[in-house]
């Protein structure tokens, strides 16, 4: 069975997720030797967004695509990188319009393609246009092209990406959630073969609260009024996910999610 391997790295907040990045790369790209490395970035310019200046770090350490997500938003100049690079994205169903891509085709060393697409989800965040019928419409486009699709899914609610993985499963080869920060312990190959878990979690500094300092992200709740927010800096940590996909039948084989360094595992018993 011929495979094809993609690493996946989780939303790299600001600086230390950048410089997280430096340190985890080289031995991630030894110990998978995959044929292609896909981040989130939406995160990665302090927090909002990513600049050229983001992107040319993360593509020069081995990444081939940065997706994005609603922070893609937030920076003018991330906005004018969207338009530039063809493999930069951001979710697929913001309206028709907007700026930027939600999909491309990339050619791995071996010369096999794969299609990479970035969704956002609509519970409890902006009301765009349905993920479901994007990913349908994208699906439609690359399949002449390649049976390997890999998806970033950012959403807010487990409940839709497990909805949207189900809906995808036998129809991409990866489904991978994005945007809360915090990973959870589901991956799992469904049914049909599609790869999945729920959020793959933050690289960034978790002393914080979801990579923000604690005092903003706390009074937020208490008070319910705009907090200045600030990247948040100790005990970083990278989260990321490897799936291994059959090239001819575009099904996953076997999956790793990936946290480095692990969490201290704390005693209670003394
Ligand atoms: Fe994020
Ligand atoms: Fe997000």
């Amino acid at each position: 069975m011929n495979t094809l391997g993609i690493l996946f790295i989780g939303d790299i907040i600001g600086k230390p997720g950048l410089d997280m990045l430096r340190t985890w790369m080289p031995p991630l790209l030894n110990k998978y030797k995959p044929d292609l490395v896909i981040v989130n970035g939406e995160n990665a310019a302090d927090g909002k967004g990513c600049t050229d200046k983001e992107g040319e770090v993360i593509f020069g350490l081995g990444a081939h695509v940065i997706t994005g997500g609603n922070h893609t938003w937030d920076r003018p100049q991330s906005q004018d990188y969207l338009k530039s690079k063809a493999n930069v994205l951001r979710p697929q169903n913001y309206p028709r319009g907007t700026h930027g891509t939600g999909h491309c085709i990339v050619e791995t060393k071996s010369g096999k393609k794969v299609a990479v697409m970035n969704l956002q989800g609509r519970t409890f965040m902006a009301s765009i246009d349905c993920p479901f019928r994007a990913s349908e419409w994208v699906i439609s486009r690359v399949k002449q092209e390649t049976n390997i699709i890999f998806v970033d899914f950012h959403a807010e609610a487990t409940a839709e990406k497990t909805a949207l993985a189900h809906f995808l499963d036998g129809k991409v080869s990866v489904v991978v959630g994005t945007h809360t920060h915090v990973q959870t312990a589901d991956e799992r190959i469904l049914p049909n073969g599609t790869a999945f878990i729920t959020d793959v979690g933050m690289t960034g500094p978790y002393e914080s609260v979801i990579g923000m300092k604690t005092v903003a992200a706390v009074n937020r709740f208490l008070y319910q009024t705009p907090q200045k927010y600030e990247t948040a800096q100790n005990d970083v940590h990278l989260c990321g996910f490897y799936s291994k996909v059959d090239t001819e039948t575009g099904k996953s084989v076997f999956i790793e999610r990936i946290l480095l360094p692990e969490f201290e595992k704390q005693r209670h018993d003394q």
